[in-house]
């Protein structure tokens, strides 16, 4: 199948989704796969330390929600843009024993209204431009910071191996105090031309925010 990118944001919400039990297409694009299944069990580990409030952007096949609800949290929300899976997401979210709320919509409109209130803030979306790619989590870094409370804690899918980039370790440490990285090792994932390839991926756990001088 021919993959576009969507010509605008809003485009990417008319996608037709393609799924079975190992991968998430949407417009072609292969969105999400199980190979990234010890990645999730990662970044849920981190966003489940304080065993609160958790914000993830991006459900997919809600592989890393189920493993943050596995490891236990207080609630769940995520934000979620495209209409089938954020119906996905509200029918998954009926079967949990934690209150589970969707907020639909691309996060760039559904962080308005959110303030300090969660202990964990995932964030896996997918680049819906060429220039976004391999880097569309950081304009969020930033935001994150004001949605934690004190104590918690920032993660994402972040694109990096061992050769970690200065301008993404910069950009955390402007915002965050404290940046652990980890190494996920024994990764597998299938042949994609436009995807991750390494066997490892090395994601940021950051805290204690750096507040705007007066904030
Ligand atoms: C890689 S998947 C998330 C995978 C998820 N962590 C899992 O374990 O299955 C990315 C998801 O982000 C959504 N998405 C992409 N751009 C978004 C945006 N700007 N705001 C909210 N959701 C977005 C996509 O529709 C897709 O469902």
């Amino acid at each position: 199948m021919k993959r576009e990118y969507p010509e605008t944001p809003a485009a990417w919400r008319e996608f037709a989704v393609a799924q079975n039990e190992d991968e998430l297409r949407i417009g072609g694009w292969l969105v999400m796969h199980t190979w990234e299944r010890a990645l999730m069990a990662a970044l849920a580990e981190a966003v489940t330390r304080g065993s609160g409030d958790v914000l993830e952007v991006g459900f997919g096949m809600g592989i890393s929600a189920s493993a943050i609800v596995a490891r236990g949290c207080r609630s769940y929300t995520c934000i979620e843009a495209h209409p089938v899976v954020a119906a996905q997401a509200r029918a998954w979210g009926a079967q949990q024993t934690v209150p589970v709320t969707v907020l639909e919509g691309f996060w760039e409109e559904q962080v308005q209204g959110l303030g300090a209130q969660y202990d964990g803030v995932l964030f896996d979306t997918y680049p819906l431009t060429p220039a976004e790619r391999n880097r569309n989590h950081f304009p969020f870094i930033p935001v994150a910071t004001r949605l934690l409370r004190p104590g918690g804690v920032f993660t994402c899918y972040s694109d990096e191996t061992v050769d970690f980039r200065a301008e993404h370790l910069h950009l955390l440490l402007q915002h965050f105090r404290r940046v652990e990285l980890l190494r996920v090792e024994g990764l597998a994932p299938p042949p994609d031309p436009v995807g991750w390839s390494a066997d490892h991926m090395v994601i940021p756990i950051a805290s204690e925010p750096v507040r705007p001088a007066g904030g």
